[in-house]
C-alpha cells in the first residue's frame, strides 16, 4: 500500500512520496490543481494509467473525482498541472478535442437530451450520410441497435429517452460511450441504479473493452464492484491523493481507511423500537398503468422498514409514483388504518402525510439552480412563512441543522446544488424531506452516488424515523443495502409480487430467483 505521508514535508518530496514508480504508464496527470473561484478543490494529484487497464477511482462524496475526470475530459480546464499520453503533453481544451484523444467520459448525472429519441441520442453529432449527403435513417438505427445489443438493453432505438428508466438511460450513456472508439473510458458511477443483472452485463462488458486494450477509470462507492473489477485503486481525500491500492490489497479495509483516514464504525443492524399505535398502509390489489393487467396487495405498518427489490423495469418505481399520485392507479384501493384514502394528485398524497423521495432528483427531487437552504425549505415554506413573509432567518437555521445532521460537504448553505457533488445533491435531496413530518415515506433508490459513510447516516436516519412510528419503504437496486436496512423484504417481477423474505431468508440468490420469476 502507498499511503501519501502527512506531516512536513516539502510539496515536491509529497508528490514523490504519492507516485509509486508508473514508468511505462500510458496517461499521466501529474499535479493537477483546480480551484473553482476561491475554493481549492484538487491540490497536485497525481494519477497514472496502463494500456488495457481497470483504474477505480475511490473517494467520499466531494473528494474531486468527477472533477479529475472532467479535466482529463476536456469539461474543465486544470488551473495547474500537465497531462501526459504516451510521453507526449496533451491539453483536451473542449470535449471534442478529448473524444480525438480517445477519453470519453460516461456523466455521473445524465446527459441526454429527453426530445430526442434512442438512437438520435446514440449518434448525436455524428449522424451517418448516404452517399448522397442525406440522413441515413437505416444505417442509424442498425448502428443504434447493435450498440444497445452491446449493454444487454433490448429495446426500440425509436423510443424518446424521456421514456426510459434511469437505469435504462445510464444503459444508453454507456452504449453511446462504447460506440466511441475510446482509448480511455471514465465510467462515473455507472451502475449507481442498475440491478445485479445489468451489473453483471456491464463487467462482461469491461473485460471485452480491456482485452481490446481499451483502458478505464472507474468510479463507484460500491466496495464490492471495486474489489472485484479493478486492477488497482487510487484514493483521493479532500482534493488531495491519500493513496493507492494494488489488486492483492484491495479490500474493504484498505479502501474505507484511505478514503475516510480512519477506521469506521459501522451501526449493526438494529431492530425497530416502536411501541406505540401502528399505522397501517395497505395497497389491496392496486393495478398501474405499466402493467394494467397485474395486481399488487401489500400491507405495511409502523414499526418495520420494507425493502422492494427487483430488476430494472419490474414496476417499482411505477408502484412508488401511482401510490404518490404522479401516476393514475388503473384499478385498486388505498387505505390507512382501514379507511381508504383517494390519491389522484401528489399533493393528495401530501395532504395524507405520504411522501416520495425520487429516484431521478434532478427532475423531481431538487433544484440545482437554487441554493442548499432554499431546496431544503421549500416543500415547507408555510411552516417558516408569517404572514406571507418568509422568516429567512427560521428557514436557514432548519437548512443549517439538515446540513450538519446530514454531513452536506459545502462551503455554505447558500451554495447552489449545481456546484456541489453527485452525492452531496443527494443527501440534500433527503434532507428536504425530512424537514416535514411524514406518516409515511418511500425512497426509490435512496443512496444513489452517496459514499460509505453518508450510507451509514441515511439507514440509522431510517431507522430513526422507523422508531418514531413512521412507516417506511424503500426501494432500492443495491443488494448490500436491501438486506442491511430491511425487516422484510418485498421482491417483484413484471410488475407484480414473486415473494417475501425475512431476515434469516436474505441471500442474494434468493432475493435474485425471486427477481428474475423463478421461484
Ligand atoms: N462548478 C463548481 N463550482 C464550485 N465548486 C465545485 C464545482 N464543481 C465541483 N465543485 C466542488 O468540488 C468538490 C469536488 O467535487 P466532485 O464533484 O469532483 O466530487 P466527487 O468526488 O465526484 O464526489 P461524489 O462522490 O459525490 O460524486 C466538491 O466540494 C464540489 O462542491
Ligand atoms: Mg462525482
Amino acid at each position: 500500500m502507498n499511503i501519501q505521508p502527512s506531516g512536513s514535508f516539502t510539496q515536491q518530496e509529497e508528490n514523490a512520496a504519492a507516485i509509486p514508480s508508473h514508468a511505462g504508464m500510458m496517461l499521466h496527470m501529474q499535479d493537477i490543481c483546480k480551484d473553482f473561484s476561491s475554493v481549492s478543490v484538487l491540490k497536485n494529484v497525481q494519477i497514472s494509467l496502463q494500456k488495457g487497464e481497470v483504474l477505480a477511482l475511490m473517494g467520499e462524496n466531494g473528494a474531486g473525482k468527477s472533477t479529475l475526470m472532467k479535466i482529463l475530459c476536456g469539461i474543465h480546464q486544470p488551473t495547474a498541472g500537465t497531462i501526459k499520453l504516451d510521453g507526449n503533453t496533451v491539453a483536451p481544451g473542449n470535449v471534442s478535442d478529448a473524444m480525438q484523444l480517445g477519453f470519453i467520459l460516461i456523466h455521473q448525472e445524465l446527459n441526454l437530451l429527453d426530445n430526442l429519441d434512442i438512437a438520435g441520442n446514440l449518434f448525436l453529432g455524428r449522424e451517418f450520410r448516404t452517399r448522397l449527403g442525406l440522413l441515413d435513417k437505416k444505417k442509424l438505427y442498425a448502428e443504434a441497435e447493435k450498440a444497445l445489443q452491446q449493454v444487454g438493453l433490448n429495446i426500440d432505438p425509436h423510443i424518446s429517452v424521456a421514456e426510459l428508466s434511469i437505469a435504462q438511460q445510464q444503459l444508453v450513456e454507456i452504449a453511446k460511450a462504447l460506440s466511441q472508439n475510446a482509448k480511455i473510458l471514465v465510467m462515473d458511477e455507472p451502475t449507481s441504479s442498475l440491478t445485479l443483472k445489468e451489473t453483471e452485463q456491464l463487467f462482461q462488458t469491461i473485460l471485452q473493452l480491456k482485452e481490446q486494450g481499451v483502458s478505464i477509470i472507474y468510479i463507484s462507492h460500491r466496495l464490492n464492484e471495486i474489489i472485484r473489477i479493478a486492477d488497482r485503486a487510487v484514493v483521493l481525500r479532500d482534493g488531495k491523493n491519500s493513496g493507492e491500492l494494488s489488486k492483492n490489497e484491495l479490500n474493504h479495509e484498505n479502501l474505507i481507511r484511505l478514503m475516510v483516514g480512519r477506521d469506521i464504525q459501522f451501526n449493526e443492524r438494529s431492530l425497530t423500537k416502536f411501541y406505540g399505535e401502528p399505522k397501517v398502509f395497505r395497497l389491496e390489489a392496486l393495478r398501474t398503468s405499466r402493467f394494467p393487467d397485474r395486481e399488487v396487495t401489500m400491507q405495511i405498518q409502523s414499526g418495520e422498514i420494507v425493502g422492494i427489490s427487483g430488476l430494472i423495469g419490474s414496476g417499482r418505481t411505477e408502484l412508488a409514483e401511482t401510490i404518490f399520485g404522479i401516476r393514475h392507479a388503473v384499478g385498486g384501493t388505498l387505505s390507512m388504518n382501514g379507511h381508504d384514502i383517494k390519491i389522484l394528485h401528489p399533493r393528495h398524497a401530501l395532504d395524507k402525510g405520504i411522501f416520495l423521495v425520487p429516484e431521478d432528483r434532478k427532475k423531481q427531487g431538487i433544484f440545482t439552480e437554487m441554493s442548499i437552504t432554499e431546496n431544503i425549505s421549500m416543500p415547507n415554506l408555510s411552516k417558516y412563512a408569517r404572514a406571507s413573509i418568509i422568516n429567512r432567518q427560521l428557514e436557514e437555521s432548519a437548512a443549517t441543522g439538515q446540513v450538519k445532521a446530514m454531513n452536506v460537504k459545502c462551503n455554505s448553505p447558500h451554495d447552489l446544488l449545481k456546484n456541489l457533488s453527485g452525492g452531496n445533491q443527494q443527501k440534500v435531496a433527503i434532507a428536504k424531506w425530512l424537514a416535514m413530518q411524514p406518516a409515511m415515506i418511500i425512497f426509490d433508490e435512496p443512496t444513489r452516488g452517496v459514499d460509505i459513510g453518508a450510507k451509514d447516516e441515511i439507514y440509522k436516519m431510517m431507522r430513526q424515523l422507523s422508531n418514531e412510528g413512521i412507516i417506511v419503504m424503500v426501494i432500492s437496486s443495491d443488494m448490500e443495502e436491501i438486506i442491511r436496512i430491511s425487516d422484510r423484504v418485498i421482491v417483484m417481477c413484471e410488475g407484480q409480487i414473486t415473494g417475501e423474505l425475512y431476515p434469516a431468508d436474505y441471500t442474494e440468490e434468493n432475493i435474485m430467483a425471486l427477481a428474475v420469476g423463478n421461484a
